[in-house]
């Protein structure tokens, strides 16, 4: 059985990548979930309800997010009536939404959770003990568990990665936006991939204008970002797994842009 999760989709390029792609993506691999992180689908920062739905049009069964969550500010308006809209987990309590969902495919169950990273990011609960709890909530319905860590430094990725080894399906990491080539299956079953890459913009920095970003550091004056406009890129990752234990079997990356193209 397979999982394909889609990294950080970006704005209107990410979208439009989304729109092209991700059923065609499901009808090569016919995964048996997909998840996309959208926490940057909105102009770079943020989510709104329309592109959580138009995500779930396109074929996602999940969308998780990440530090810019609370960016635009739309998402508190239906954050609470999103069943299948993940935050992370380790906000402090009493945060809107919900840090991880099991969710329900033609009788099998997968746990979904969604973490953030403390290094180099705002100041949140531990990730690490937030996943034992986590975990174990879910292991009392299934051992299918996909964790997206939402994290800058790769030290952080991984060693969530090997504390989870055996206890989920796949840590896969976000946020950085450039896909790594470290993608393997952990000696107790877990799926690992520093980070799955971008989906949107292939020439800015991270998606955003490479003018805007150069400016910051040459001056360090406040400067708007926005999102690029040139040539596009989607990054994603394909996990196979066992459906009677979770432990993953496999992994491969998915990567389409102008240089690797998308065939049937
Ligand atoms: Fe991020």
């Amino acid at each position: 059985m397979k999982l394909m999760f889609i990294g950080d989709v970006v704005g209107s390029p990410g979208r439009k990548m989304i729109d092209e792609y991700l059923p065609k993506l499901k009808k090569k691999y016919n995964p048996a979930v997909t998840v996309v992180n959208g926490e940057n689908a909105a102009g770079g920062k943020g989510i709104t309800e329309k592109i959580y739905k138009r995500f779930l049009e396109k074929g996602a069964q999940a969308v998780t997010l990440g530090n810019h969550s609370w960016d635009n500010k739309e998402i508190f308006s239906f954050i609470d009536n999103a069943p299948l809209l993940v935050r992370p987990a380790n906000y402090p309590d009493g945060t809107p939404g919900q840090g991880y969902k099991i969710i329900k495919v033609n009788q099998l169950e997968i746990g979904i959770i969604n973490l953030m990273g403390r290094t180099f990011m705002p100041a949140n609960d531990d990730p690490f003990r937030k996943a034992d709890e986590i975990i174990e909530q879910i292991k009392k319905r299934t051992p299918i568990i996909f964790v997206d860590f939402h994290a800058e430094a790769t030290s952080e990725k991984q060693a969530l990665g090997w504390y989870l080894d055996g206890r989920v399906s796949a840590v896969i990491g976000t946020h950085t936006h450039v896909q790594t080539a470290d993608e393997r299956i952990l000696p107790s079953g877990t799926a690992y991939q520093s980070d799955v890459g971008m989906t949107g913009p292939l020439d800015g920095i991270l998606g955003m204008e490479k003018e805007s970003v150069l400016n910051k550091f040459l001056t360090n004056l406040p400067v708007r970002f926005e999102v690029d406009k040139g040539r596009e890129q989607l990054n994603g990752i394909l996990i196979h797994f066992d459906p009677s234990n979770g432990r993953a079997q496999a992994a491969e990356r998915i990567h389409i842009s102008d240089e690797t193209p998308f065939y049937e």
